[in-house]
């Protein structure tokens, strides 16, 4: 798969919702019932960080699950990559990038979404021909206005800010012109996984779909 054609699905994986949840789950036993609230909800695109050893089975899970398109997070080396596309994921999701895990993607066929959150990080994917990039971490590293200031000079590139974005501040992101969708946890707190509040989950799902992208 070629970055171009990488960053194409990326975008159009991104242009399903205005949000991603980004996902950590305990435990492959609540990863069908999270999935189904969330595309319930109107949030189809799922990002399953693998922080948790239960990661790819939940992914597995929720492959199954009609309607959600899912992807793997915090992909760090080229056999995150080979397994996240074993388990089913249908995009991967990186904080940042190296040549490592691009190779591997692009050989494996895994749509990338790489993470950069300087004018240099953001041009070096460029030269390498990808234009959907991972802005993380997003508050920390300046929020919608450091986002939103790479708009005029660096024209090819469009995001997912992710890091730090909730329901207080979303609407700053989605404003902006080089911005696709954003990404969040706070769509399926732990808690609520934890206590599989499906109902809950579903109503903020409802709540993040209403928002304009
Ligand atoms: C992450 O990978 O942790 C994501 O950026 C989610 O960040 P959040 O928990 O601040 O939404």
């Amino acid at each position: 798969m070629t970055p171009a054609e990488a960053s194409k699905q990326a975008r159009d994986v991104c242009a399903l919702a205005p949000v991603i949840p980004v996902l950590t789950v305990p435990d492959a036993s609540k990863a069908e019932g999270l999935a189904r609230a969330l595309v319930a909800g109107g949030l189809p695109a799922l990002e399953v960080t693998l922080r948790t050893p239960a990661a790819l089975d939940a992914i597995r899970e929720m492959a199954k699950v009609d309607g959600g398109v899912v992807g793997a997070g915090t992909l760090m080396t080229p056999d995150d990559v080979v397994a996240a596309k074993e388990a089913g994921a249908l995009f991967g999701v990186s904080p940042g990038s190296s040549p490592r895990i691009l190779d591997a993607a692009e050989e494996v066929g895994l749509p990338m979404l790489p993470g950069a959150v300087t004018a240099t990080e953001i041009m070096a994917l460029l030269d390498r021909g990808y234009t959907m990039l991972k802005f993380f971490p997003a508050e920390a590293s300046g929020g919608a206005a450091a986002l939103g200031s790479f708009a005029g000079p660096i024209q090819a590139a469009t995001f997912c800010p992710t890091g730090g974005v909730s329901l207080k501040n979303v609407k700053d992101y989605l404003g902006l012109k080089n911005t696709v969708c954003v990404g969040g946890s706070w769509v399926a707190p732990a808690g609520m996984i934890e206590a599989e509040d499906w109902a809950g989950i579903e109503a903020l799902a409802v709540e993040a779909a209403a928002l304009e992208a």
